[in-house]
């Protein structure tokens, strides 16, 4: 049984070099996850991918069904997920086509639903989230980044925004003052569902442009972003196969 999961985001909707060994359409209680989840063999190892987005890209970050897709992973049997994501650089460091490995989370998003615990409760639930990130699963990131001498950023606050729109500069320069160092729209409520269900989670971020107002642009192009990320998702596919390796 596949001990991981890929959530693959914007430029990642199928993992290429995987061989497909089955693909299942879960139901869940809170519905359908997002698409299949594609069961199948990377670089020799099983491994489970979800498109966050849908395989045709077309479910946009605030109406993605995250409990499904947590419920779904969870129920597959895996115990690990690997977030891949999308996101705009802040602070100088996350210049566009770089990873980041993020540590910490801030929440901007509002209207998602994102507890597993509002139901049927035999009482109230709370979970830790000091470290919103699997501390032994980020390691194995960043080790086999160095390796593979994959340029990542080993650290950096992700800053989950409500989208779909972009952020404004003023909400990108709060979002600095706050802590920020990366803006995306997906990273929560994934995170911390993935957290209540006893998952190991963790993220590895491409940058794919200066967030608004940050790197000398005035508009953000959607045909930068795509081309960004393009570059970007090959590292990905590189580290997620050594990472099968090293698990
Ligand atoms: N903001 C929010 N999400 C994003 C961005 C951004 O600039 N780029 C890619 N995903």
């Amino acid at each position: 049984m596949a001990e991981l999961a890929v959530i693959g985001g914007t430029g990642l909707t199928a993992l290429e070099g995987l061989e497909i060994v089955r693909e299942e359409h879960p139901g869940t209680p809170f519905g359908a996850p997002s698409s299949p989840l594609v069961h199948g063999m990377l670089g020799g190892r099983e491994v489970v991918f979800l498109a966050r987005h849908g395989r045709e890209h077309t479910i946009p970050p605030h109406r993605i069904n995250y409990r499904a897709n947590i419920h779904a992973l969870k129920h597959a049997g895996v115990r690990r997920v690997v977030a891949v994501a999308a996101v705009g650089g802040i602070t100088a460091e996350m210049s566009p086509a770089r990873l980041v490995i993020p540590d910490q989370i801030i929440d901007y998003t509002y209207g998602r639903r994102h507890t597993f615990f509002e139901e049927d409760l035999g009482e109230v639930t709370h979970i830790d989230f000091t470290e919103p990130y699997d501390a032994a699963l980020r390691e194995h990131l960043i080790q086999v980044c160095r390796v593979e001498g994959l340029d990542a950023v080993e650290h950096g606050t992700y800053g989950a925004t409500q989208g779909p729109r972009l952020e404004s500069r003023a909400e990108i320069t709060r979002m600095e003052r706050d802590g920020c160092d990366i803006v995306g729209m997906t990273g929560m409520p994934e995170a911390s569902l993935a957290r209540e269900a006893g998952l190991g989670y963790a993220a590895c971020a491409v940058v794919a442009n200066w967030a608004a107002g940050k790197g000398g642009q005035t508009v953000i192009e959607m045909a930068e972003i795509e081309r960004t990320v393009r570059q970007g998702m090959d590292k990905v596919r590189t580290l997620l196969e050594r990472l099968l390796l090293r698990l």
